[in-house]
């Protein structure tokens, strides 16, 4: 009998730090790490490829037909590839995050990234993996027997994007994450936890202890399941 992977389902808000963190969580554990805003983005580029309208729903839903997408679950080895480019870089540039959440409120485009995340899930060999995302604690994964949202002070998460971005304005990210999290939030309320969902605040919290607050979470409810 074949044994599918757990799901250690992290979502949260951009500049919460829950990619890098769930990375690392990966990484102390040995288990694969799947970054699901890295769908959405590859799409939104993929869109953007074929000159599509981001903002039309009936464009995205014609370049979704031919949208060959593949992704590493090795928290060390991080690449994205549609067809046979690989767009690692190219889905963190500015054109394509602006581009996103236009993609990511069509609700077949959810349905299919959906089905694909838990498809890859499925198909690894992997004891667990981290998936991180907006919906994974309520969507995508809500039997998982380990759900947190991290989350952090918006200034603070503004912060830390404009240190990541250190070629770009540090006014114009705060900005351009407001703008993003308006978006989405239409789609998912990212910001409230679902039952049974932990809570993991990192306003206070640097990165090391942020991802031991996380396993401590992890270790507690893989012990009671
Ligand atoms: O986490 P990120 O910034 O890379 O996410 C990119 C976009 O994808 C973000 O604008 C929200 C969307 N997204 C989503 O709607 N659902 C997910 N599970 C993950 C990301």
């Amino acid at each position: 009998i074949l044994e599918t992977a757990v799901v250690v389902a992290v979502d949260g808000p951009a500049g919460s730090g829950k990619s890098s963190v769930s990375r690392q969580v990966a990484r102390r554990r040995g288990y694969g790490f799947l970054d699901t805003g890295a769908a959405y983005r590859a799409l939104a580029w993929h869109a953007l490829e074929h000159g599509a309208d981001t903002s039309d729903s009936t464009a995205v839903l014609d370049v979704l037909g031919d949208f060959d997408y593949a992704i590493s679950l090795d928290p060390d080895d991080r690449w994205v590839r549609v067809g046979d480019v690989d767009v690692t870089a190219a889905i963190r540039e500015p054109r394509v995050a602006d581009a996103v959440s236009g993609v990511a409120r069509v609700p077949a485009v959810r349905q299919a990234l959906t089905a694909l995340f838990r498809a890859l899930v499925a198909a690894s060999d992997l004891p667990a993996v981290v998936v991180e995302g907006r919906d994974i604690t309520t969507v995508v994964a809500p039997d998982a027997p380990a759900r947190i949202l991290l989350t952090a002070a918006p200034e603070v998460r503004a912060a830390r994007r404009s240190a990541e971005l250190t070629s770009q304005d540090a006014a114009a990210v705060a900005e351009a994450l407001h703008r993003r999290d308006a978006a989405d939030l239409k789609v998912v309320d990212f910001l409230a936890a679902a039952p049974g969902v932990e809570v993991v605040d990192s306003t206070d919290l640097d990165f090391d202890q942020t991802v031991d607050a996380v396993l401590a979470v992890i270790d507690r409810a893989l012990e009671a399941s």
